[in-house]
C-alpha cells in the first residue's frame, strides 16, 4: 500500500515538476515578449519611420533575391534549349540590373539598421547612466561599480546587436524565404511541398532547443563578464595592496579562472548558434536528395523542364543563407533577452528617497539641526546602526560626535543628507522635516567633507570648484588659502591646473583633505557636515588642516565627527556615541569631570599620543 502511494507521489512530483517547467517556460516566454515590446515602445519608437524605410529596402532585397532563380530558369529554357537570341541579351542585362538594385537595397538597409541599433543603444545608455546617478545610494551600492561598467558596455551592446539582428532577420531573411518558397511553388508545387515539409518543421524544432541553451549560457556569460569587470576594477584600484602582499600570482590566476568561465559560457552560446546552420544544412541535404529524385522522375514523365528544375535548385540553394539566419534568430533573441533583463532591472529600480509631491525648498533661517529620537537600520543588518538618538545642533554652533569605530557617527551624517531615510523619529532643519523638503535644496544647504575625501581625475582647480562653473580663479584661490592648501598647490608642477590622478592618487592624504575642505569652503553652505579622517597626520599638516577646519566652521552650523583634540575642545557640545546610542553629552570639561566614557576615550587617546 505504502509502496503504491510512494509511486503515486513520485509520479505526482514529476507531473508537478513538468508543470513547473512548462509554467516557467511560459513565464519566460511572456517575459521575453514583454521585453521586446518594451524595447520597441521606449527605444525604437523614435526610429519607426527609419525602420519603415529599412523594411521597404528589405522587401526589395527579398524580391530581387527571389528573381534570380527565375532568370536561371529562363536562361536554360529560353536560351540553352529554346535558342532565343533576344533572351540571350535580355537575361544577362536583367541579372545585372537586379543585382545592382539588390546591393543598393542591402546597403541602405544595413546602414539604417546600424544607425537605429547604435542610436537606440545610446539612448538606453543615457537612461542607464542617469538612473545610476539619481538612484538611491542604498540600491546603487548593492553592486560593484565593475558590474555596472559591464552592464553598461556589454549588456547594452548585446542588446543593440539583438535589435539590429532581429529586425534584419525578420524583415529581410523571412521575406526572402517567403519570396523563394513562393517561387518554388509557382514552378512545381510537389517539389515545393516536399522541401517545405522536410526543412521547415525540423528547423523550427532545432531553433527552439538551441534558443534555450543560448539563453542560459548567455545569461551566465554576462554574469561572469560582470564578475570579471568587477575583478579588474578592484585589482587595479587595489594594486598597491596586491603588490604589497605579493598577491599578483593569485590575482592573475583568479582572473584567469573567471576569464575561462566567460570563455566557456560564451562558447556554449556560440556553439548553439553555430549548430543552427549545420542543422539546417544537414536537413537541406535530405531535401536536395529527395528533390533530385522526385524532380528527375517528373522530368522523365515530361512534367518538368530542365530550366524549371534548375530554377528550383537555385531557389533552394539561395534559401539556405536566410534560413540559417532565421534559425539563429531564437539564439540572438535569447541573448538580447538575457542582456535586456539585466539592463531593465536597473532602469526599473524604484527609489525610496524621493521628493514628496508637494516638497518645498528648504528655508534656511539660521540652520539649526535637530535629531529627534532617530533610529536607523541598514538593509540586511539585524542590529540598528542608530537607536533613539536625539541631538540638537544650535544655529551657528559646532557639535562634535565622538565614539568608537562603528558606533554610528558617519551614519548620522548620511541621514542628514538623506542618503538614507530614518526608520524612526525625524530630523529637522530649522523646524522642517527633511523628508518634506525638496532634496536638491537640502543638499545645496549642506557641505559635506567625508572621512575619505574623494577627488576626481581632473585638475585641482576643477576639484575645488566641483560642479560649479561660475567661480573665478580668484574665488578658487581664496578658498584654497582658507583651507591652507594654496601653498602646496602653487608648488605643484602646473599649480591649480595640475591633474590629481585617479581618486587623487598623486596627492598625499593631508593634501587631499585640504582640497576637500576648500571644496566645502567654496560651496559656502550654511550647514557643514564634517567627517574627520582618522588617519594621523604629522603635526605640521595636522595644524594646517585644523586651521582650515576652524575657518570652515566659522559662522556655520557644524556637525563634526571629531578625532582631533583641537576640534573637540573647540566644540560647543560633544555627543558621545556607543553602539548607535548617545551615552553622554556636554562640553569637554563637563565630560572630563564626569569621568565616564568620554574621559576614558580621551585618556586612552592621549596616552597613545593620538590626541
Ligand atoms: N552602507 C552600509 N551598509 C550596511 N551597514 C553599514 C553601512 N555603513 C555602515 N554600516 C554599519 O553601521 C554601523 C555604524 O557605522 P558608521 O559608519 O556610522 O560608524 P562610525 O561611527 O562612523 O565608525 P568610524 O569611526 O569607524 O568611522 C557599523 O556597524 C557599520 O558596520
Ligand atoms: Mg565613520
Amino acid at each position: 500500500m505504502s509502496k503504491t502511494s510512494d509511486v503515486h507521489d513520485s509520479l505526482n512530483v514529476t507531473h508537478n515538476q513538468r508543470h513547473d517547467v512548462q509554467a516557467s517556460y511560459q513565464a519566460r516566454r511572456s517575459r521575453s515578449l514583454a521585453l521586446i515590446e518594451r524595447m520597441l515602445r521606449s527605444y525604437l519608437r523614435p526610429y519607426l519611420p527609419l525602420l519603415g524605410l529599412s523594411i521597404v529596402a528589405n522587401v526589395i532585397v527579398a524580391a530581387t533575391t527571389g528573381a534570380l532563380p527565375w532568370f536561371i530558369q529562363m536562361a536554360i529554357d529560353e536560351v540553352f534549349n529554346g535558342k532565343n537570341e533576344t533572351m540571350l541579351l535580355l537575361i544577362p542585362v536583367g541579372v545585372i540590373a537586379v543585382s545592382i538594385i539588390k546591393s543598393l537595397a542591402t546597403y541602405a538597409s544595413n546602414v539604417i539598421m546600424n544607425f537605429v541599433g547604435q542610436g537606440s543603444t545610446a539612448n538606453l545608455q543615457r537612461d542607464l547612466f542617469a538612473r545610476l546617478m539619481r538612484g538611491d545610494l542604498a540600491y546603487v551600492s548593492t553592486q560593484h561599480s565593475g558590474a555596472y561598467i559591464s552592464i553598461f558596455m556589454n549588456d547594452a551592446t548585446r542588446l543593440r546587436d539583438t535589435v539590429s539582428g532581429t529586425i534584419i532577420a525578420f524583415a529581410r531573411h523571412l521575406l526572402t524565404i517567403v519570396a523563394l518558397i513562393a517561387f518554388m511553388f509557382t514552378i512545381n508545387w510537389h517539389l515545393a511541398l516536399i522541401y517545405t515539409i522536410i526543412v521547415v518543421p525540423m528547423g523550427l524544432v532545432s531553433m527552439r532547443r538551441l534558443g534555450k541553451v543560448t539563453r542560459s549560457a548567455s545569461r551566465q556569460g554576462l554574469e561572469e563578464t560582470s564578475e570579471l569587470s568587477t575583478f579588474i576594477v578592484e585589482s587595479l584600484t587595489g594594486l598597491r595592496i596586491v603588490k604589497a602582499y605579493g598577491q599578483e600570482d593569485q590575482q592573475i590566476s583568479r582572473a584567469r579562472a573567471t576569464i575561462d568561465r566567460v570563455l566557456d559560457y560564451t562558447m556554449r552560446a556560440l556553439r548553439a548558434r553555430a549548430a543552427a546552420s549545420p542543422a539546417i544544412e544537414g536537413l537541406a541535404g535530405f531535401a536536395v536528395g529527395a528533390i533530385i529524385y522526385v524532380g528527375g522522375y517528373q522530368s522523365m514523365q515530361g512534367n518538368l523542364t530542365a530550366g524549371e528544375f534548375m530554377g528550383f535548385i537555385t531557389a533552394l540553394l539561395a534559401v539556405y543563407q536566410p534560413l540559417r539566419s532565421v534559425a539563429n534568430i531564437q539564439t540572438i533573441l535569447q541573448e538580447g533577452v538575457s542582456a535586456g533583463t539585466r539592463v531593465f532591472s536597473i532602469l526599473d529600480q524604484k527609489d525610496a528617497i524621493l521628493d514628496t509631491p508637494n516638497a518645498k525648498p528648504l528655508k534656511i533661517e539660521n540652520g539649526e539641526i535637530s535629531f529627534d529620537q532617530v533610529s536607523f537600520q541598514y538593509a540586511g543588518r539585524d542590529i540598528p546602526a542608530l537607536n533613539d538618538v536625539s541631538i540638537h545642533v544650535p544655529a551657528g554652533k559646532t557639535v562634535a560626535l565622538v565614539g568608537q569605530s562603528g558606533s554610528g557617527k558617519s551614519t548620522l551624517l548620511n541621514l542628514v543628507l538623506r542618503f538614507f531615510d530614518v526608520s524612526g523619529g525625524q530630523i529637522q532643519i530649522d523646524g522642517q522635516d527633511i523628508r518634506s523638503v525638496d532634496l536638491n535644496s537640502l543638499r545645496r544647504a549642506t557641505a559635506l567633507v567625508t572621512q575619505d575625501p574623494f577627488l576626481f581625475d581632473d585638475t585641482i582647480a576643477n576639484n575645488i570648484s566641483y560642479g560649479k562653473q561660475d567661480f573665478s580663479q580668484a574665488d578658487i584661490e581664496q578658498a584654497a588659502k582658507q583651507a591652507a592648501a594654496h601653498e602646496f598647490i602653487v608648488d605643484m608642477p602646473e599649480g591649480y591646473q595640475t591633474r590629481v590622478g585617479e581618486s587623487g592618487l598623486r596627492l598625499s592624504g593631508g593634501q587631499k583633505q585640504r582640497i576637500a575642505i576648500a571644496r566645502a569652503m567654496l560651496k559656502d553652505a550654511p550647514i557643514l557636515l564634517l567627517d574627520e579622517a582618522t588617519s594621523a597626520l604629522d603635526t605640521a599638516s595636522e595644524q594646517k588642516v585644523q586651521t582650515a577646519l576652524t575657518q570652515l566652521m566659522k559662522g556655520r552650523t557644524s556637525l563634526v565627527i571629531a578625532h582631533r583634540l583641537s576640534t573637540i575642545m573647540h566644540a560647543d557640545e560633544i555627543f558621545v556615541m556607543r553602539e548607535g546610542q548617545v551615552v553622554e553629552h556636554g562640553t569637554h570639561t563637563q565630560l572630563l569631570d564626569k569621568r565616564g566614557v568620554y574621559a576614558d576615550l580621551y585618556e586612552r587617546q592621549f596616552d597613545n599620543g593620538n590626541g
